[in-house]
């Protein structure tokens, strides 16, 4: 038992220990702790106003359906299940988007969020390589926002891009600065993918408003930028998928650029652990589309042969049914406006305590995150003394908050910050 083959190299000597992932640890920390008072304000998963997952009513319907429970249980095809790839490109762009009528988009299932940044990001890596001007020739690079979400480096560099960062919110206000995003974007070579949030942008909950998007946009047109929208929280920011996917639909839709789009369905269906997840790709061209599609098909047969059918079946019965998809709606604003209002509860507890700081910005953002600024001593003494779990960054999962412990959290703030 443990012992090793003496004297004999492994082929592993100089494999280097990588770090668990933080924001799972966190979570297995905040699992492991007795304490009745803990609050979990890490991992981005919405929870109901007592602190459970939320089932929603929309997917716990879907799951009944005759669609979803007497499906068989043979392989999708390998873009995966047909009526969620139609039903969710029409979700995104809008039903009569030129790229849909005039068939200038590929489209195929991905394992949710990050697989599907890491299929297109794979398949836009070939095809680059491709392009050349040389096998050898150093790629455009991937930009991605400072801050940002903290699996995007990890996901294009593995990837074998080069990854470069613009800077998106100011550290010192903590709201967007579209001055700096403009003048380093305006830098990045042609060709370079900018890793774009759709909406509630992860960590600093500042997302542009349409004009500003129109800036940013039009500088991504200007320097023949690729756009690369991640599309977790659709939905989740403003209530309406339709507001939330407005960047998307002025890029591809109004101003034509070719763009990609990753979407999960994690966050605004609540469908976490079924990784459910669609790519596309927009292009100017329907051979561009239909090429580009064989290439989506190729890297999943190599990675994964073909995508989960679970979750697929629960969202096109979610989106093909009328009843369930106005249900949806309802539980999207349903969990949008309880974030809100524990934004606002989480502010106020703050100002009527006169906490040293400036909390506005909480109930100016939008999404399920807030950065509150503390040094990460103040993190752990949170954690520590308080049962209180939230990233090192000091980023808060509001979702986390409710009724019962928002006055809680507030006054443990209080108490280390003074
Ligand atoms: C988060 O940012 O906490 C979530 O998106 C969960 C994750 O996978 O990191």
């Amino acid at each position: 038992m443990g012992s090793t083959v003496a004297n004999e190299a492994s082929v592993f000597d100089h494999v280097e220990y990588v770090p668990p992932d933080a924001i799972f640890e966190l979570t297995l920390a905040f699992n492991a702790d007795k304490d009745p008072r803990k609050v979990n304000l890490g991992q981005g998963t919405y929870k109901d106003e007592h602190g459970n997952p939320w089932i929603l009513p929309a997917v716990r319907a879907a799951k009944a359906s005759d669609a979803v429970r007497n499906a068989n249980h043979e392989y999708l095809p390998i873009l995966g299940l047909p009526a969620f790839r139609t039903l969710v490109t029409e979700l995104v762009y809008g039903r009569d988007a030129a790229v849909i009528t005039e068939g200038r988009v590929a489209v195929s299932q991905s394992l949710s969020g990050t697989g599907a940044l890491h299929l297109a990001g794979s398949v836009l890596y070939q095809t680059f390589r491709e392009r050349g001007p040389s096998p050898t020739a150093p790629l455009p690079p991937v930009y991605i926002t400072n801050p940002t979400w903290s699996n995007h480096r990890q996901v294009f560099e593995t990837i074998g891009f080069t990854v470069n960062d613009f800077r998106w919110a100011s550290p010192t206000t903590g709201s967007l600065d579209l001055p700096a995003i403009l003048e380093d974007l305006g830098k990045a070579p042609p060709h370079s993918i900018v890793v774009l949030h759709a909406s509630g942008h992860n960590p600093s909950a500042c997302d542009p408003t349409e004009a500003e998007w129109r800036h940013i946009a039009s500088v991504i047109q200007q320097r023949q930028l690729l756009p690369l929208f991640d599309s977790a929280y659709l939905g989740i920011a403003s209530g309406s998928y339709d507001a939330d996917a407005f960047a998307i639909r002025h890029v591809a839709n109004e101003l034509q650029l070719e763009t990609v789009v990753c979407v999960s369905f994690a966050k605004n269906m609540g469908l976490y652990g079924e990784r459910v997840g669609h790519v596309s790709v927009t292009t100017k061209t329907v051979s561009a589309a239909q090429a580009l599609q064989s290439r989506l098909a190729q890297q999943t047969r190599a990675e994964i042969s073909n995508p989960p059918a679970f979750g697929a079946r629960i969202v096109a019965a979610v989106l093909a049914d009328e009843k369930l998809r106005a249900q949806w709606e309802v539980d999207l604003v349903t969990m949008s406006g309880r974030i809100a209002a524990m934004r606002t509860a989480l502010y106020e507890g703050l100002a009527k305590r006169g906490t040293p700081g400036d909390w506005k910005p909480i109930i100016q953002q939008k999404g399920m995150f807030s950065v509150l600024g503390l040094p990460r001593l103040t993190v752990v003494e949170l954690r520590e003394k308080h049962h209180i779990y939230m990233a090192d960054s000091s980023r808060i999962s509001i979702a986390g908050l409710n009724e019962g412990n928002v006055d809680y959290v507030a006054a443990a703030l209080n108490s280390v910050l003074r």
